[in-house]
């Protein structure tokens, strides 16, 4: 008892943590200091004398380690975890136990129960801030830091699965399609349909149409290179024989196709069968037989002439003229066109411009 009460307040801090952790492993020290003073095995230390409140009971002895150091030494051998929890030493001590042993434990130390630890008594158990709060605190930014570990433990790491994924949005269904919409198919059907036949059709009239006119232009074109040749009628015609012609008489069917007059009248005294020319001598008009007054009448000016075509009145300057005429080989009268007399020049005194009747 001796030997102990020579001991150190870490010596014997070291002895009562070998010994509640089954580690009967006594502080070098304490062996290098007393190696045959082990206890008697009759003598077991007194409990209260392996808290080790007793070795915070003299705090402040120089070359001691602090209140701060033994707790942290005894976290560290509790578990090695920073968030551990206080050794049992960190406890107050319990009242000595009666009797021997109690008075034992008075006798290792005086002071034991009688001041409190300081680091392990009070508020300050709660002041005191592990690492796992401050960083937790730190990240999460919101407020300087739990003050506990009770107050710690909420403040865990956000499950960043948990807030990545977003809730899905209800998908709006579709709306079905209104029957409309397929009945209107044929519709458009027929629609494009008439469309391409319309546009079709047109194209056709249009093609139809350029093919014509190119037709067209090609005719005219090819008409150019064979110019018009005029059919004259022949300049030579027959009317019949003599005895067709009566004294007197004034034969208008050729005026349409011959333009001639055949007459059968005197002229000088000489009963003639002459062919006379349907053209005015003024300006080319075509005059009229009238019967009952006997004379030939210009529809334009109101020239007239005689029967024998001698003009006594309007504007026509001379009379008419004669073509020549003859009884041709078969005995009818031939008239020939392309020759005429005029009775102003004494032509009509010519054999060839009568036929004598
Ligand atoms: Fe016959 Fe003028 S044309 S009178």
């Amino acid at each position: 008892m001796a030997d102990r009460k020579k001991m150190s307040v870490a010596e014997i801090l070291a002895a009562a943590r070998a010994e509640a952790g089954g580690q009967a492993k006594p502080a070098k020290t304490a062996e290098a200091a007393t190696p045959q003073e082990e206890p008697a095995p009759s003598e077991q230390p007194a409990p209260s004398v392996e808290k080790p409140t007793a070795a915070v009971a003299k705090p402040g002895a120089a070359g001691r380690p602090s209140v701060q150091d033994i707790l942290a030494m005894a976290r560290s051998k509790a578990g090695g975890k920073p968030g551990g929890e206080p050794p049992a030493a960190a406890k107050p001590a319990p009242k000595p136990a009666a009797g021997k042993t109690g008075q034992r434990a008075n006798e290792s130390g005086k002071a034991v129960a009688a001041k409190p630890v300081p680091a392990a008594s009070g508020p300050k158990k709660n002041v005191q801030r592990d690492t796992a709060s401050i960083l937790a605190a730190a990240r999460a930014g919101a407020k300087p830091g739990p003050v506990s570990k009770a107050e710690a433990a909420p403040v865990a790491k956000p499950k960043p699965k948990a807030a990545a994924k977003p809730a899905k949005r209800p998908v709006p269904q579709r709306p079905a399609r209104p029957a409309a919409s397929k009945a209107a198919k044929p519709d458009d059907d027929g629609r494009r349909s008439f469309l391409s036949y319309a546009v079709g059709s047109f194209m056709a009239i249009g093609f139809t149409a350029l093919s014509v006119t190119g037709g067209l232009f090609t005719l005219g074109l090819a008409r150019f290179f064979f110019p018009n040749v005029l059919a004259e009628p022949p300049s030579r015609f027959k009317v019949g024989s003599k005895e067709g012609f009566p004294a007197g008489k004034v034969e208008t069917k050729y005026v349409a196709q011959y333009g001639v007059w055949v007459v059968n009248s005197d002229f000088e005294g000489v009963q003639q069968i002459y062919a006379l020319k349907t053209v005015c001598t003024h300006l080319g008009c075509t005059p009229n037989w009238l019967e009952t007054e006997q004379k030939f009448k210009c529809p334009c000016h109101g020239s007239g002439f005689y029967k024998d075509g001698i003009n006594f009145e309007g504007p026509a300057p001379r009379p008419l003229e004669r073509y020549a005429i003859r009884i041709a080989d078969d005995g009818q009268l031939e008239v020939d066109k392309s020759k005429s007399f005029q009775e102003e020049l004494g032509q009509w005194n010519d054999p060839e411009s009568f036929v004598t009747a």
